[in-house]
């Protein structure tokens, strides 16, 4: 059952036209296409079409209906012998027992469609993939007082009413498409309208499409977007193509957001804000995923993707790009150090499991399964890797370059990496390695200096360990940043040494050295400046040098960086000899940390980075096998000594940070940001005296990031203060979808030793749902990710509650369900007894009867790895 890319075949029949007829209706809904075929190339194969869950009613060949055709569970094929021909397919679905949400689905009162990546064939038959592009005429039916709004890709070009209450929509799209770009959504919506003019003058309506009452939660993301329109056009030169662009919010959704040519759909967490109910984590998120699909319009819709296998050619570029435009928007270092977490988090986390795959996969069998952090953000990586080696400049010319060759076409990676060759000049035979090759590359760094020469010499090994899909690796082109260190802390220049002089080496073979000659002293080289390659990196840096680098380094990452090795030691160091800390370490720890706290006027959002300890998901990359309890309580140890040792300046640094009535803006949210930091190391310094600031906070709040950061800063606190506290939010918000999945996330992730009587409960929640996406990453999400001692409990108890409850979610929502597995595929970090454990759940999941292929790829590929 798995595709391999090796495998791809020119499509044998291609269509010019599509014309669609829509009848809505929630459990009988017609769909009439009439395609214009034309055969591709000579040959006299057969029409085989995809189809799945629908019901076929008639198939018309050039205006004959026939019967001469084969239709089974997903294909349906006509032994058709002409070249050109039309065909036309009658189907019916139903939309409300639908609960995938994906093809055409009825949720909350409205019709919505979901069809990327092969959703396509659950509306009607078709050659439903991705290089097969075409116009597309839709028309809509349906009862006008229900749904008043009848939407789809494109322009509208005509409507009309009839006798029996029904009304109907006929839109046009300009653009030949994919049928993975294909959106219609019919409801009852309040709608924000403005407009844009970009710059050559094309006036663009914007439509953004919200539940009834929920007007004034769109107006963050209607700036967003034309933020976000402006800054294609300056940084990329590209202007949008339509003159309506489209986005309608929907609350359930099986992820974040949907690029369908000008009519994207949202999850409506990326969508609604104010500033009660939506915290600056949700403000920024919104802005990014705004960009992000509007970004596709020209990365993803006008160029688009060959095949499956080519996804990253789309997502690790777009995510690229929106990960630029939120640097541009705010606080580029904040940015790049988010960037770098997910990579450490749970990239790094792919990579080690059953699940690891090159940035371009080889093999899938559910391609919903691969949407994931190691196509987008390890994609995006990659993308930015191009973008360091050949300048802002060279990469412009290279996107310029690839969309004079490629507007309106389905091409590969390998065309993307071509294009910015051929712009440049530059080299990138060797840099392909990084679509082909998987893992994690470790690059280890020792260095030697001969005090009677003052020659220093630094020694660059690059090594990428087997991973799960493929045993031997080869050396890549690594991007390499760095800087040397004297003992003032000063960069030393040295015009004579290229690779000083471009702060980078190129590493492209397994090892590599740089020599500078004329020093009185061994410098202190400071690694991986602004994270310029997705790889680990191993020196054997002295506290002191971690110390400089964090007061000295001229790169901003980079000091926050060796803020987190010097936290990660303390904590490794504590994990595995709590009896016996290294009290060096310690002092120089909080030496470090002590001097940060004067960036918080200057550098906010670097200070706050820079105070946060790594999370518990960073710390477990950082060993070969993870001691769950031992490392937990090592990290807290550490929270709580920098707490009470610095338990002044916290107190100091809460009370200097003044906030007017609440805005979105980046001063603001430094100041927020600061604040609830500061507040969360007092609870866990001294609980009491931090608790009446806490209570005050909590009560005060004119918003959500103040009010949620009082009440995740309880957690640490007395847990009937917290209990409290809960209670009181849940009764203020229990009508606010968004904001009860906060609370619900919260329950689910909390430290407590009945977090698995507890969670039962939670379930059985009037509020909760098994329909609702977001709900169940919410809970199941939140606990299987992120409640460390109770998803790992040593009795199994967490593996057990999850896997029961991925058995349900399986026949309802598989999408979900692949997505919510992750932790337990990635058994391979902890110890025999957890893993056997783990396993023991995969193999009970793996014996349903009725497994979806999305969770048989997962968990058939977990339980072989060895
Ligand atoms: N293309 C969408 C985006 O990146 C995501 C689609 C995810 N699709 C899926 N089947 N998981 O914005
Ligand atoms: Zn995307």
């Amino acid at each position: 059952i798995a595709k391999k890319r090796s495998d791809y075949q020119q499509p044998d029949f291609l269509i010019s036209h599509v014309d669609m007829v829509f009848h809505l209706d929630i459990q009988k809904t017609r769909v009439i296409t009439t395609c214009q075929f034309s055969r591709n190339g000579e040959h006299n194969r057969p029409l085989v079409l995809d189809g799945e869950s629908i019901t076929l009613i008639k198939v018309v060949l050039n205006d004959n209906l026939i019967s001469d055709y084969d239709v089974n569970s997903e294909q349906l094929t006509i032994p058709t012998t002409e070249d050109e021909f039309t065909l036309c397919v009658e189907t019916v679905i139903n939309p409300e027992a639908n609960k995938t949400l994906e093809g055409l689905y009825f949720s909350a009162g409205a019709y919505c469609t979901q069809c990327e990546a092969e959703g396509f064939r659950k509306i009607t038959y078709f050659l439903d993939r991705p290089d097969v592009l075409a116009k597309y005429d839709v028309t809509i039916y349906a009862d006008k007082a229900r749904y008043p709004h009848l939407l789809s890709n494109g322009n509208q070009i005509d409507k009309g009413q009839l006798d029996d209450g029904r009304h109907w929509v006929k839109w046009q799209d300009p653009f030949n498409k994919p049928s993975y770009l294909f959106a219609l959504v019919a409801g009852d919506f309040d709608l924000l309208t403005d407009n844009f003019m970009t710059q050559s003058g094309r006036n663009v309506a914007l439509e953004l499409y919200v539940d009834k009452g929920a007007l004034d939660k769109g107006h963050h993301a209607i700036a967003s977007l034309k933020k976000a329109m402006a800054w294609d056009e300056q940084v990329f030169g590209l202007e949008y193509d339509l003159d309506i662009y489209m986005v309608v919010a929907v609350d359930f959704f099986n992820m974040g957001a949907m690029e369908n040519k000008g009519l994207n759909v949202f999850n409506s967490k990326f969508v609604l804000a104010d500033a009660e109910s939506a915290t600056d984590d949700d403000f920024f998120n919104i802005e990014a995923v705004i960009g992000h699909e509007y970004f596709h319009n020209w990365t993803g819709n006008r160029v688009t993707c060959r095949d499956w296998f080519q996804l990253s050619l789309k997502e690790g570029l777009t995510v690229f790009r929106d990960q630029q435009f939120s640097a541009d928007m705010s606080s580029p270092v904040f940015n790049r150090i988010k960037n770098v977490q997910i990579i450490r988090e749970h990239q790094f986390a792919e990579d080690a499991s059953a699940m690891a795959h090159p940035i371009r996969p080889e093999e899938v069998i559910e391609m919903n399964n691969f949407y994931t952090v190691t196509v987008y953000d390890k994609g995006a990586e990659v993308i930015r890797m191009m973008h360091t080696l050949l300048g802002a400049d060279g990469f412009r010319k290279g996107m310029d370059l690839y969309f004079a060759r490629f507007d309106g076409q389905a091409v590969t990676c390998d065309d993307f990496v071509q294009a910015m060759q051929d712009a440049t000049g530059i080299d990138l035979s060797q840099f392909r390695l990084w679509y082909s090759q998987s893992g994690t590359p470790k690059v280890t760094v020792s260095d030697e200096f001969d005090l009677s020469t003052g020659r220093y010499t630094l020694t660059f090994g690059q090594m990428t360990p087997p991973t799960a899909d493929q045993k031997t690796k080869q050396a890549l082109h690594i991007p390499f940043r760095f800087e040397l260190l004297d003992e003032q802390g000063v960069a030393i220049s040295d015009d004579s040494v290229p690779e000083l002089k471009a702060k980078m080496i190129e590493l492209t073979q397994d090892v590599h050295s740089v020599s500078v000659s004329g020093l009185n002293a061994k410098p202190t080289p400071s690694l991986l400046h602004n994270f310029s390659a997705p790889v680990k990196v191993d020196y054997a840096y002295t506290h002191q040098q971690l110390s400089s680098i964090i007061l000295y380094s001229g790169d901003e990452f980079a000091r926050w960086d060796a803020s987190q090795s010097l936290y990660s030691r303390c904590i490794h160091n504590l994990a595995t000899a709590p009896d016996s800390p290294d009290n060096a370490l310690f002092d120089s720890m909080l030496d470090s940390i002590g001097g940060v706290f004067a960036l918080a006027d200057t550098n906010p959002a670097l200070a706050a980075a820079m105070l946060s300890i790594p999370s518990f998901e960073t710390l477990s990359q950082q060993v070969d096998e993870i001691q769950v309890e031992a490392l937990y309580h090592a990290q807290r140890s550490v929270r709580h000594l920098i707490a009470t040792a610095l338990s002044d300046k916290w107190l100091t640094l809460y009370n200097n940070q003044v906030v007017g009535a609440y805005q979105y803006k980046a001063d603001d949210v430094d100041k927020r940001r600061l604040r609830n930091l500061s507040l969360s190391y007092l609870v866990q310094g001294d609980a009491t005296q931090a608790s009446e600031l806490l209570h005050a906070q909590f009560s005060q709040a004119d918003n959500m990031t103040d009010s949620l950061g009082a009440l995740k800063a309880a957690q640490y606190g007395k847990l009937e203060q917290f209990d409290q506290l809960m209670v009181q939010f849940e009764e203020r918000w229990r009508h606010d979808p968004l904001v009860l999945d906060k609370w619900f996330a919260l329950h689910a992730n909390m430290e407590r030793s009945d977090i698995l009587a507890r969670l039962p409960l939670l379930l059985s929640h009037e509020k909760f749902s098994l329909d609702n996406p977001n709900r169940v990453r919410s809970v199941l999400g939140s606990f299987a990710f992120y409640n460390v001692l109770g998803f790992h409990a040593i009795d199994g108890s967490g593996y057990k509650f999850l896997a029961d409850y991925l058995l349900k979610l399986n026949s309802v929502n598989p999408q979900v369900a692949a997505r919510v597995i992750t932790p337990l595929t990635q058994w391979q970090k902890f110890d025999p007894k957890r893993q056997e454990l783990m396993r023991y759940q995969l193999a009970r999941i793996a014996d349903c009867k009725e497994l979806s292929k999305d969770l048989i790829e997962k968990v058939s590929k977990s339980l072989n790895y060895t």
